[in-house]
């Protein structure tokens, strides 16, 4: 598939078919994750591959409700998330990414004043991932709205790890609608700042 392609035609899917996912598939998504670019190539990221059901429904729990003016609703991907064969967590360590290097590692001193940067690693790898897994036919969508502490303790993550987001991978059973994306001239300007 085309990368500009598969950039602009992945959609999060929350409805997917029973199907197995092959094991060879999930390895070569995971290895799209492997290749990210990350801060000093810190690679603070461990990427957890859910298929027992019982996690499955333990991670399936964390999931928020979604507060809506008038009332609450259950995040729109609980049903996927009870039914698609695997899920990806995707971990990081933190304290390692951002950090003025040191010997044997970081000095504990972040170079910049946005501190950590666990979750934009992270969210480099989750997005080569996604694209890997639209590019070989399966559907996923990232989950953020989430209890990660929850997570945390259905998996073990230890101290010093956080849970990112997770996402499954399926095969869809959907045909999802295209949300409309800002055009450029709303996001971009030229040379410096514009409203
Ligand atoms: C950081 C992040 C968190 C998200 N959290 C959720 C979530 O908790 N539940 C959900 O159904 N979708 C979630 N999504 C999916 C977005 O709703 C979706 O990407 C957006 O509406 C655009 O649609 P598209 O992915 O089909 O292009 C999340 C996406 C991102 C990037």
């Amino acid at each position: 598939m085309e990368l500009f392609e598969a950039i602009k035609n992945r959609r999060s899917i929350r409805r997917y078919k029973s199907d197995a996912v092959d094991d060879k598939k999930i390895e070569a998504i995971l290895e799209a994750g492997r290749w990210a670019p990350s801060w000093s190539n810190t690679q603070c990221w461990r990427f957890i591959v859910v298929r027992d059901p019982a996690i499955r429904a333990k991670v399936a729990e964390s999931l928020m409700k979604i507060k809506l003016p008038d009332r609450e609703i259950d995040n729109p991907a609980t049903k996927a998330l009870n039914t698609v064969p695997v899920l990806i967590v995707v971990c990081a360590e933190t304290g390692k990414s951002g950090l003025k290097p040191g010997p044997g590692g970081g000095t504990g001193e972040y170079v910049t004043d946005k501190g950590d940067w666990f979750m934009f690693d992270a969210a480099l790898a989750v997005q080569n991932m996604v694209l890997a897994a639209h590019a070989l036919g399966l559907g996923t969508v990232i989950i953020g709205a989430f209890d990660a502490k929850k997570v945390e303790q259905a998996l073990g993550v230890p101290k010093g790890y956080r849970v990112v987001t997770f996402f499954p991978v399926g095969v869809p059973d959907q045909e999802a609608k295209v949300p409309p994306r800002k055009e450029l001239a709303e996001i971009v300007t030229k040379d410096e700042w514009r409203k």
